[in-house]
């Protein structure tokens, strides 16, 4: 062989090698494409959001309604959009909030939790009863089959993350329907994780979707109900009618719950909050691991480190200045909404608890801050007096 046919050999040789190369190299590059392309939409999709939900309000039709309950004081509205556009998704937890118009010209904002999983084609809320409530007996009395609702997109901070930590879930009478939410779509969404369900009523007559809850728990294995009644009715028997007899308490936690680090969700009555939060604090539960609503004023105050001292002469001045007047604040005197009120400035609220948005003030001097991010998102320059108190002093548009 010559010297110039051993070069033509070579040359073929290192030719034919990189076109092996490049031919893997590109079918490599072809198949991980086609894996990504055809790779099911649920591998990136996360939680739903209700991002792409709609400003201001939003009519809805009420499709169905349901009584939850023997006492019937809790009924079931089941919403659908008037304008048959699809509906946002949200997180299980969340609420909506209602701007009512109420037979005789007044009007009023009201939020109710969502109770259900995210649905394609209605909203569920479930609503109770309230003794002389305007809102709730206005939707028992007067809100039909066929009503028009105008309601707020969902929103609100608590919400159910997804995850694989074990849940448990606390509720206090009505504060079961966010826990509905996140059961239901805890067991369909991530059908493996544990859940634990605590629900607290006063005897059977209270107990809302009994049914749906024990069907649950016979088909999840993982799913593991408990109804306490703090008083049960005569007739009642242990064991057949509820598990445990009493309130929902610490002491029943940790004597039913395996040891694990749970993920707590709370919702019900204000002193049962304060004392399930302050109780799973001293059980060594780390606050990001507690999370809880309130319906109304928030009654549960955090071990957070303590607010700095008001400094002695350094007085906290409030300017209301579309009602011309300025006044002392003092920690004793709460939230700057309930210091308007003490101070007889006419200021509008409704949930009390950061939740509905109709405190909402400008503020135009001054700093203020909150306990914990409400679930309301205030725009730029203005705060909810329901959910602040001031660190400067202030001067708002009341
Ligand atoms: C985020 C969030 C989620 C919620 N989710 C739900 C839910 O899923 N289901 C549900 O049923 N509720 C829920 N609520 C509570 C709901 O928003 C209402 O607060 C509840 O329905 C009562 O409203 P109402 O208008 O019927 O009562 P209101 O008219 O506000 O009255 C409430 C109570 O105060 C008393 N009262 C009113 N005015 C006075 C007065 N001047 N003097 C003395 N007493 C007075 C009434 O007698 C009544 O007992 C939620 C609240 C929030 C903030
Ligand atoms: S009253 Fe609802 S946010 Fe303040």
């Amino acid at each position: 062989m010559t010297a110039l046919s051993l070069f033509g050999w070579i040359s073929l040789a290192l030719a034919l090698q990189a076109a092996i190369g490049l031919g893997i190299g590109f079918s490599r590059h072809w198949q991980r494409y086609r894996r990504l392309e055809l790779a099911p939409a649920a591998v990136v999709a996360e939680t739903p959001v209700a991002a792409a939900a709609w400003r201001a309000t939003r009519k809805f039709r009420v499709a169905r309604r349901v009584v939850e309950d023997q006492a019937a004081s809790v009924c079931s509205f089941h919403l659908v959009p008037e304008d048959g556009q699809p509906l946002p998704p949200f997180h299980p937890g969340q609420f909506l909030t209602f701007d009512l118009d109420l037979p005789g010209g007044d009007t009023l904002v009201r939020c109710y939790s969502l109770s259900d999983a995210p649905q394609p084609d209605h909203y569920r809320v479930s609503i109770k009863r309230v003794p002389s409530g305007r809102s709730s007996n206005y939707f028992h009395d007067h809100v039909a089959v066929g009503s028009m609702l105008s309601l707020r997109a969902p929103g609100g901070h608590f919400y159910l993350e997804a995850g694989t930590a074990p849940l448990v879930l606390i509720a206090g009478g009505i504060g079961i329907t966010p826990m509905l939410s996140m059961l239901n779509w805890s067991l369909t969404q991530q059908p493996e994780r544990e859940v634990w369900l605590f629900h607290g009523v006063r005897n059977a007559s209270e107990q809302v979707m009994r049914e749906h809850l024990e069907s649950q728990a016979r088909q999840h294995a993982n799913f593991h109900l408990h109804i306490c009644h703090s008083d049960p009715l005569p007739d009642e028997v242990a064991g057949r009618d509820y598990h445990h007899a009493g309130r929902v308490s610490i002491d029943l936690l940790r004597l039913t719950l395996p040891l694990h680090a749970y993920q707590f969700y709370i919702c019900g009555p204000g002193p049962m909050m304060a004392s399930m939060v302050a109780g799973l604090e001293d059980w060594g539960v780390a606050g990001a691991r507690i999370h809880f609503e309130a319906f109304g004023p928030a009654s549960v105050k955090r071990r957070a480190p303590a607010a700095p001292a008001q400094e002695a002469g350094t007085d906290i001045q409030i300017t209301f200045a579309r009602t011309g007047m300025t006044a002392t604040w003092r920690r004793s005197a709460g939230t700057l909404l309930e210091f308007a009120e003490q101070e007889g400035i006419p200021v509008d609220s409704s949930c009390r608890s950061g939740a509905c948005g109709t405190c909402r003030t400008t503020i135009t001097a001054g700093e203020v801050s909150y306990n914990q991010p409400p679930d309301y998102d205030p725009e730029p320059g203005t705060c909810l007096l329901c959910v602040c108190t001031p660190k400067t002093s202030v001067t708002l548009e009341a």
